[in-house]
Formats: structure tokens, sequence, C-alpha cells
């Protein structure tokens, strides 16, 4: 039955207006798709064509009429969720929960028996999307049900496509970032038997409406995600083409999730986006003052101009629930107008922890990189924050071994943590991803071997000056949010300080829960724990 509406649906004038969701049960899409996928121009172009004609292009409600309703109800089948990558990912499949939940399905943790298993997926280095692979095959082997249906979705299905689908006996559906609204549907065909995929990428989707049904809620800390796409086209980055292009969640949906997140008691909430601190809220009436960065920082496109920016958001969501800490990643460093900075300094709430990602401590590889700062440029914004926010906790991504990184450049990302001293770094060996800049105009050229050392030289460096640091918090007073039990001692609980710093404590006397707010006094450090003494119960 739904294998014929199916075909109705597939071979008429539908088909040809949504090359981007297809089918291929035999029926051919009009439009040849590349082997390696197609580029962001023609994702832009690919949207902004179908904006323009949104009005022929059946919606999700639509597609109704060519299915039987019953078919998009899950009536009680089990999922699977599975989730790699990113805190966007964990987010994004807090949606992907609450879209399968209204529509009829069941969460299950088995995932040998599971009607359906859906795969939250990262394509940002070669070795993450092998992990997928060989995720898939697992799920393969393991599985007891004959029917069982396997989902890819997210950054690798955006990239991977129709390539994931040639592996037809483990993978039968395929959704990028952008279409989770449309999986009752793709798992409806799955389950009639044509492969179903839908990688549109779109202009507007934000999924503000979608109340997220929420991991981890024992720890009491939530993310929300507040904008979606990347348009600063760092070089060597593959998320510009897996997420498409940057566009920002209404300010008013956000506050309002913030508001029903304090309601249900949640104490920490992490803003996430690819680049947070270029949010702007166009859809608002309301004027903001018009913030600028630094000097000397550059983007790759033309400066945004009007709407609210990310400094009104967090002025909002700062009043709107003042017991609630708030933290956001990432930021970019050419987006920190010192209007940003000093509301940070005088909101109790806002956390003194910064996510500052460098990638590099070299100007000519920063150039290559794309990243619109220099070395120089960096180090000022880190002195001008440590200036406003002098107990700040600054963290950064660095990349070892880029395109034509020579010894000495190597060097001066060293010296950049050093000078900076981190509270920790996430460190990745270089990896090249089809369709960057970086592939089609520089070389790979810095062998594995070395990029491996430099690694492992970036990872030592910064966690000797992590050490340092949390070395100088023995003695200080400070106020730790628990999440939860410690895993070595269960008469511990473990939280994060205000700058972030992971602190475990003896709680057996006060038996403070997850969501209150313990003062301590630090009393041992390591370079990624702090051990403290439990003083009493605090406020934020
Ligand atoms: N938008 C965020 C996160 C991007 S992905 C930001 O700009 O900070 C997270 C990190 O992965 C990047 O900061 C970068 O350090 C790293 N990364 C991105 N592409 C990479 C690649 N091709 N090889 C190795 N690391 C990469
Ligand atoms: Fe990638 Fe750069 Fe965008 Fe971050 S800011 S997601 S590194 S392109
Ligand atoms: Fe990976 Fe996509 Fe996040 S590539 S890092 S899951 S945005």
């Amino acid at each position: 039955m739904l294998r014929q509406w199916w075909f109705l649906r597939t071979a008429g004038a539908f088909s040809r207006a949504h090359s981007g969701c297809s089918t291929s049960s035999g029926v051919k899409p009009k439009r040849e798709i590349p082997a390696d996928g197609l580029q962001l121009s023609d994702f832009i172009r690919e949207s902004t064509r179908k904006q323009r004609q949104k009005a022929i292009i059946p919606s999700i409600e639509d597609t109704r009429e060519y299915l039987n309703p019953e078919d998009l109800n899950g009536n009680g089948r089990s999922v699977c969720y599975v989730t790699y990558g990113c805190q966007m990912n964990v987010s994004d499949m807090e949606i992907v929960r609450s879209i399968m939940t209204k529509n009829g399905f069941v969460e299950t943790e088995k995932r040998e028996k599971a009607d359906i298993v859906l795969l939250m997926t990262c394509s940002i280095r070669d070795g993450a999307e092998k992990k997928v692979w060989n995720q898939l095959k697992l799920i393969k082997g393991n599985s007891v049900n004959r029917r069982q249906i396997v989902g890819v979705l997210g950054c690798m299905a955006e990239r991977v496509r129709h390539g994931l689908l040639e592996k037809r006996n483990l993978v039968h559906l395929v959704a990028g970032p952008d279409s989770y609204r449309d999986l009752p549907r793709l798992v409806a065909v799955a389950t009639g038997g044509s492969n179903a995929i839908n990688v549109q990428l779109s202009l507007e989707e934000t999924y503000a409406d979608v109340q997220p049904i929420r991991v981890n809620a024992d720890t009491k800390t939530a993310f929300i995600s507040i904008m979606r796409g990347c348009d600063n086209m760092c070089t060597y980055c593959v998320v510009p083409f897996t997420r498409g292009r940057e566009r920002s969640r209404p300010i008013e949906s956000i506050v309002e999730e913030v508001r029903i997140l304090r309601d249900q008691g949640y104490k920490q909430i992490t803003l996430l986006g690819q680049n947070v601190n270029s949010y702007r809220d166009m859809s608002s009436t309301e004027f903001a003052p018009s913030t600028s960065a630094l000097p000397g920082f550059k983007t790759v496109y033309k400066p945004k101009t009007g709407g609210l920016t990310f400094t009104s958001l967090l002025e909002k969501v700062s009043d709107a629930a003042p017991e609630v800490r708030f933290r956001f990643t990432s930021p970019h460093p050419k987006d920190f107008p010192m209007q940003l900075i000093e509301l940070i300094s005088s909101r109790k709430n806002l956390c003194k922890q910064l996510h500052l990602p460098a990638q590099s401590g070299d100007d000519e590889t920063l150039e290559r990189m794309g990243r619109g700062y220099t070395r120089d440029l960096y180090l000022r914004l880190v002195d001008d924050i440590r200036h406003i926010i002098p107990d700040v906790s600054l963290t950064s991504d660095f990349i070892a071994g880029f395109c034509g990184e020579t010894e000495e450049a190597h060097q001066n990302t060293l010296s950049l943590i050093r000078a900076v001293r981190y509270s920790f770094c996430f460190v990745f060996p270089y990896s090249m991803r089809g369709k960057t800049r970086a592939h089609h105009r520089l070389t790979d050229d810095v062998p594995e071997e070395v990029k491996q050392r430099r690694h492992l030289d970036l990872t030592t460096v910064f966690r000797e000056e992590a050490l340092k640091l949390n070395e100088s918090l023995i003695g200080t007073e400070q106020i730790v949010l628990i999440e939860g039990k410690s895993k070595r001692d269960e008469s511990c609980s473990v939280g994060r300080i205000d700058g972030g710093e992971k602190t475990v404590f003896d709680n057996s006397e006060l038996q403070l829960e997850p969501g209150q707010y313990a003062k301590v006094i630090i009393t041992e450090a390591t370079s990624q724990t702090l051990r403290a003494k439990l003083i009493g119960k605090a406020n934020v």
C-alpha cells in the first residue's frame, strides 16, 4: 500500500520539484548528483530556487495525501538513538527524539532488537566517519531484527549522501541536518522497501518550535541550539558544507525555552551554535544598539547589520533565569565586541569561561586557514578579555599539521599556548576534507607521523599550563554546580566551578543533589580535575 502511494509521488510532477529529497526504488532522480556530492553553491542555488517555488512545493503535510497517514505513525515501533560528534549533534538528537516521539515512536536502548536505529553522525575528520562505518557494520552484525531500519542522520548524511545508500544492506535512510521534520515520512518510505533520503539544506530551518526531549536531564544541565549553519568557510572545515548557511532562531523562542528549563529546575544552560557570537535575530522588531568587533578582525562575508545581537540575547536569557548559569559554545574570536565582554563581566550568572578557538599561533598558517585574525590580534583580544574579566578561564581548539605548517609555525602555536595559558584545549591532527578550500587549493603535505608528534606537543604544553592554572586555584573559594556522583567514589559529587573546571568533593555530610550549588575550597589540582572541600550550600 505504502509503496503504491510512493510510486505515485515519485513518478508525478512532485519529483521534478524535489531533487534534493528523493527515493530510489528504480526511479532515477531528475537531476544527476555527482558521486562526490554537491558544492555549497549548489545548495544555496537549490535552496533559493525552492524558496521562490515555495507555493508549489508540497510540505510534509502535503505528502500525507500520497502516503497512508497510518504509515507516518510509529504505532509504538521502537527507536534506538546513537549520537556521535559535537554538542550540536547531542542537541539535534534531542530534537529528533521529540519529532519521533510525537509521531508515535518509542525509545529503546536495545540496539539489536530495535525496529529503527538512528545514528547522528559527524564528518569533521576522516576518523569520525570511519567510526560510523564501523558502527554500521557492527549494528548489521549484531541485529536480531531482520526488518530493522538503520538511518544515518547529521553531517555525514549530508556529506556522503547517496554513498551511504549504496551499502544497501547497512543503511536504509539518510537525513541531513535540516530534514528531521521529514523523518516519519522517511521511515515510512524505508519501511516500504525503498531507500529514503532527504539532504535538502534550508536557509530558514531552526526547529525553533520543537521542544527537545533532553538527555542527561538528571544532571540539571541542558543545551539550547540558538543558531544553525556557518558562513565562515575556514579553509579546512567541512561544516559549512554539511550544515549550510548560518541562520538564527528568534530571540523570543530561545527565552521561552530558557523559562521552561528554569521552571523544570535546570541550573546550567549552554547556548549552542557554530559561531554563536555572530547570532542575529533578524525577525525581531526590537532595535539593539549596534556592536562592532575589535578593529582588524575580518570576515569572509559582508558584515551583518541590523537585528538583535548575541549581546542582547545573553542579556535577555540572563534576566529570564537569574538562578541558572549560562555558558555558550562556540564563539569566533572575530565577534567579540567590548559590550559583550563587559556584559559577561557584569552578570553573575554568565560564566566566566570563554572558548576562544585559535586553531594556530602562526600568522601564515592562520592566513591559509582563513581565520580572519593574526596572532597579535588574537593576543590583544585575550588581553582585553583578561583586563575586563581578570579571573576568566579560556579554552581553545588547535589543529596540528595543517597544510604547509612548518616546524617554526608549530613552535609559534606552542608559544601562543604558553602565552595565553588555557584551562583546556581540544587538539586535532589535521584531516583533509573534500570540497573545502584547502582541498581545492592546498596540499596536505605534513606527514602523518609529524602531525601525531605535533599533536602530542600541543597537548603536552596545554596540560603543563593548565596544571599551573589549576594549582593557582588551590586555597580559593569556588561555587560548584553539582552534576552527579563521582564514578570512582560514590560518596563524592562532581560538578563544575564557574570557570568550567571539573571539581570533585566529598558530599557525604550534606548530601547535596545535582542542580544544587555548593560552596567549596579547592584543595588539590591536576591538569584536568580539581579536588575540593565542601563548606556549605550556595547560590549561583
Ligand atoms: N564552529 C566551531 C567548531 C568547529 S568544529 C568553531 O569554529 O570553533 C570543531 C573543531 O574541529 C574546530 O575548531 C577545529 O579545531 C577542528 N577541525 C575542523 N576541521 C578540521 C579538520 N579538517 N581537521 C582537523 N580538525 C578540524
Ligand atoms: Fe568550521 Fe570555521 Fe565555521 Fe567553525 S567557524 S564551523 S571552524 S568554518
Ligand atoms: Fe561534526 Fe558536524 Fe559537529 S561535522 S563537529 S557533527 S557540526
